[in-house]
């Protein structure tokens, strides 16, 4: 069950801002762009790309890229998840990736898939992350 439903107007936005990112993409090693956008509790969209290196367990995702323009800006949830990606499969975050949205997004948050051009299955957090590890599990106050 999902409670938080971003808009259409919400939707729309994520999605471009997404597929902007994915555009921007740094991926000459795996020649596999992708783009993410979440929107957090002040209703303003952040998006990340990933961005490849060299030495290729230095690279970063864009969900990772997109949370960290969050916090930047001084949002601390994300409500809503959209990952941009091309090839023959949706593109759902990695195993990484879902860690980290589990820091800052409620288990029933929405993780929606796109690519260029359609948009694919949606998620909730839970759905890609059972019986997973969170910030409650420590006995200490996150803010
Ligand atoms: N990648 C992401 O940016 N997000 C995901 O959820 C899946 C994988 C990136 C990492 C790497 O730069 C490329 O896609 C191929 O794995």
């Amino acid at each position: 069950m999902q409670s938080f439903v971003p808009s259409p107007d919400q939707v729309q936005a994520l999605l471009r801002a997404a597929r902007l990112a994915y555009t921007r993409a740094y991926a000459p090693y795996s020649d596999f762009p992708v783009g993410a956008a979440v929107l957090d509790e002040h209703g303003v969209v952040h998006a990340g790309c990933n961005v490849e290196n060299v030495a290729y367990p230095q690279g970063v995702c864009a969900e990772a890229g997109a949370l960290s323009a969050m916090i930047l800006a001084g949002g601390r949830r994300a409500r809503a998840v959209v990952v941009v990606g091309t090839g023959g499969e949706w593109i759902t975050p990695c195993g990484g990736c879902r860690q980290k949205l589990r820091e800052f997004c409620d288990l029933d948050t929405p993780i929606m898939t796109a690519s260029d051009t359609a948009v694919g299955p949606q998620y909730t957090l839970e759905q890609l992350m059972p019986h997973s590890f969170g910030p409650e599990h420590l006995a200490r106050t996150h803010s």
